[in-house]
């Protein structure tokens, strides 16, 4: 073949793991008992998902609330979707997790006045059960555990280093069984082999595939993508969460307006100071988020207003400022005091329901390798996700999955072949790259939004392929960078996302088809998908 080697050294550990957000790093923590583990994190190791997350983590932690009535909440919000045995087995571990990380992990939870946990409410939640720590809740538990992480000595984090491809058998012949991957050192340009008994992705979500999302820039969908051009099974990426109110401001990139507002008795107001949720669900400003979402769309769009406003003025000022610090600085930055005017708010991307289909211990069909986190899809969100649910799977996953890796073995080939790039130049059609980053990410916003449609779904379908040519035209000519692995990756998510849309011919949870407005009993099911592994797949 031509090319270049673009190939760095080979090495071998137990645990390779890719991702340093709360799933990554508890699983990283309870492995080391067992093994060595070395995490791998694209830039610094604090940006992740986790660290953005501002409400918090949910878990029953007052004895007046309960696991039941936890659940309950859950399977109501999923629309029909959830598993119930893995709603069941997490929210039960929940609770002692989230302890864990207060005892174990240092990690400053807000307490009440009588030293007790100080309780959230959030969207579709029936009772108070969102521990936080003030609004930037993400960042103090990726704090407590990414500190025990660095002071551990079976632990090795490297930053600046992303997935390539998965290595398995397949590609020489074998079974579905992965042994590690091929990993991009950004500082060097050279991709290397890392050998693994256990690969674990907790790489997070894809918010990048859409022009608006409250995500951080890593969340391009690095692990569903490898995961599905290893052959293991993707499943309901239709259900893409749009948060209802991120902060509409010119300037303001990708900033969350907590949902932790509303449970203090934020209103959800039209530009005009007209409240409006009442004419859509019963629970108004706190109603689940797919229906807030989709009531602030529609209400945009028939009113031609750019954002609609969260009032918090009737609240007492000291309160704004003492318990949303992070916001309140924030929106003063941008001159929007919310002690005195309605902050602009409007929807965007937020977390995939969907992702690589693992069990409830984050196995995938691919044997030694597992999805943990967001990037998997395990049953607990449905059809759309809970509030602050999020946080509690990947801490719950890591620990589990940590478990079931413990005896893991796996038979390396004799040879393993290193990367080559195609003919392996420098990249100097750039241009490429930025390109199709925008037309990807604005094709999603405009066709495969909040409310989608046939038509719309088939438009995407039609476009994302011929840029997917494109760049698989330019990621053969060229040496791999992390832009174009990133690019190569947010193609393939939003073509997974159509691919599911289109296969679900109903509105059900976060996907709504204006030419399928019912649920039909057809598809009270997961849709999942897979590609072909073997020889040739890339
Ligand atoms: C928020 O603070 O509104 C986000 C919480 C979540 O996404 O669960």
């Amino acid at each position: 073949m031509d090319g270049l080697v673009q190939g760095g050294a080979s090495e071998q550990t137990d645990y390779l793991v890719l991702g340093s957000g709360i799933a990554g790093l508890s699983f990283a923590l309870r492995a080391a008992e067992h093994g060595r583990v070395l995490i791998l994190t694209k830039h610094r190791s604090a940006d992740s998902n986790t660290a953005w997350a501002q409400g918090g983590i949910a878990a029953v932690l007052d004895p007046t609330d309960s696991v039941e009535a936890h659940i309950a909440d859950t399977l109501t919000v999923g629309d029909g979707l959830c598993h119930a045995d893995v709603v069941s087995t997490y929210l039960s571990q929940a609770p002692a997790a989230v302890r864990e990380l207060r005892e174990r992990y240092g990690v400053r939870f807000d307490v009440t006045a009588d030293g007790e946990w100080a309780l959230a409410r959030e969207g579709g939640h029936s009772a108070r059960r969102v521990a936080h720590a003030k609004d930037t809740t993400g960042r103090e538990i990726e704090r407590g555990l990414l500190g025990a992480v660095l002071a551990h000595p079976q632990i090795t984090v490297r930053e600046g280093w992303m997935g390539v491809d998965l290595l398995t058998l397949a590609k020489y012949g074998g079974p579905d069984v992965c042994f590690g991957a091929y990993v991009l050192n950004g500082d060097t340009g050279q991709v290397h082999t890392i050998l693994a008994r256990a690969t674990i992705l907790a790489t997070g979500g894809a918010g990048k595939v859409y022009l608006y999302t409250s995500n951080p820039d890593v969340a391009t969908g690095d692990g569903v993508a490898m995961a599905y051009r290893a052959g293991a099974q993707v499943g309901n990426m239709e259900f893409f969460q749009f948060h209802p109110t991120c902060l509409y401001h010119p300037e303001a990139k990708s900033f969350l307006i907590s949902e932790a507002l509303r449970g203090e008795g934020g209103v959800l107001k039209l530009r005009s100071g007209e409240t409006f949720m009442e004419r859509y669900h019963p629970m108004k400003s706190l109603a689940p988020r797919d229906v807030v979402a989709r009531a602030i769309d529609f209400e945009l769009k028939r009113t031609g207003d750019e954002h609609v406003v969260l009032d918090m003025r009737h609240l007492p000022p000291e309160f704004l400022s003492e318990r949303f610090p992070a916001i309140f600085a924030r929106c003063l930055e941008f001159g929007i005091d919310m002690r005195k005017q309605a902050i602009p708010v409007v929807p965007a991307a937020h977390y995939s329901c969907g992702g690589v289909v693992t069990d409830v211990d984050g196995r995938t069909r691919v044997a030694g390798l597992l999805a943990i986190g967001e990037v998997a899809m395990t049953g607990l969100h449905g059809a759309c996700r809970l509030a602050s649910n999020s946080l509690l799977e990947g801490l719950v996953m890591g620990q589990r999955a940590a478990d079931v890796v413990r005896d893991a073995t796996v038979e390396f080939p004799p040879q393993v072949t290193p990367w080559i790039s195609g003919d392996a130049r420098d990249p100097n059609e750039a241009v490429v790259v930025t390109q199709n980053w925008d037309e990807v990410r604005r094709l999603m916003w405009n066709y495969v939004g909040i409310v989608r449609t046939d038509r719309r779904l088939e438009r995407a379908r039609r476009r994302i392929e011929l840029i997917r040519e494109e760049i698989r035209e330019y990621y053969w000519d060229f040496k791999v960078t992390a832009d174009l692995l990133e690019l190569r990756n947010l193609a393939l998510c939003a073509h997974l996302i159509i691919d599911c849309a289109q296969r679900r011919r109903e509105s059900r949870g976060l996907h709504y088809n204006a030419d399928h407005p019912e649920r039909s009993p057809e598809f009270l099911g997961d849709t999942v998908v897979q590609r072909d592994s073997g020889p040739n797949a890339r």
